[in-house]
């Protein structure tokens, strides 16, 4: 791309929505296509820059407003910043929101018993026995996005699809431009 304008992708969802799986496909995409990215995940950003924090509102908070203020300063600099963390509070949101400026907001929606069901870390079986405290969907709120720009319902769609209606999304406003697919044409 000539010159890339900065983003910032951020999904929000529970634990075992498939925040992950998809924000990982959408930058293997958008590398794919030469871009400048980040990926600021929930799990790696807690063993680095919030390894002091918990999970208390006041701890999630303080998680959501680091990684909001580094995520402002790479989609800045025109980097497609994306940003998976549960992110449960409807305040904090707004916040990054109007903070970062160029905000898209996935909203990675499953219903929480299919999560558990999922339950690929084994987490929600031990906040169930009551071994972790404030577990968002069993003994902690998620307050749904309501601003959502984009919503991808995982409980209905394979993770191919949620991926499409997120770059279609992209390329349909602008940030993305993926040109002729060659490979399509081809067949
Ligand atoms: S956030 O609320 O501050 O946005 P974040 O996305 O960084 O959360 O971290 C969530 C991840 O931490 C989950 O995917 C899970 O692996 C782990 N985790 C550990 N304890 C909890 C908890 N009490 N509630 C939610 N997630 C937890």
């Amino acid at each position: 791309m000539a010159s890339q304008r900065g983003f910032t992708l951020w999904f929000s969802g529970l634990s075992g929505a498939g925040k992950t799986t998809l924000s990982n496909e959408v930058e293997k995409e958008l590398r794919r296509l030469d871009m400048n990215v980040e990926h600021l995940d929930g799990d790696i950003v807690r063993k680095y820059l919030s390894r002091d924090l918990g999970f208390t509102k006041e701890d999630r908070a303080k998680n959501i407003e680091r990684v909001t203020f580094v995520a402002s300063l790479l989609t800045k600099y025109g980097v497609a910043t994306l940003v998976s963390f549960i992110s449960p509070y409807r305040n904090k949101r707004r916040e990054a929101r109007e903070m970062i400026g160029t905000f898209i907001m996935v909203y990675v929606k499953c219903p929480v018993d299919v999560c558990e069901t999922r339950d690929v870390k084994g987490l929600y079986e031990k906040a169930r026995r009551g071994e972790i405290e404030y577990f968002t969907g069993v003994t902690d709120p998620y307050e749904e996005p309501e601003d959502a720009e984009i919503v991808v319902e995982t409980d209905k769609l394979n993770p191919t699809q949620c991926v499409e209606t997120i770059l279609d999304y992209l390329e349909k406003n602008g940030y993305i431009d993926r040109g002729l697919d060659f490979a399509n044409l081809m067949e």
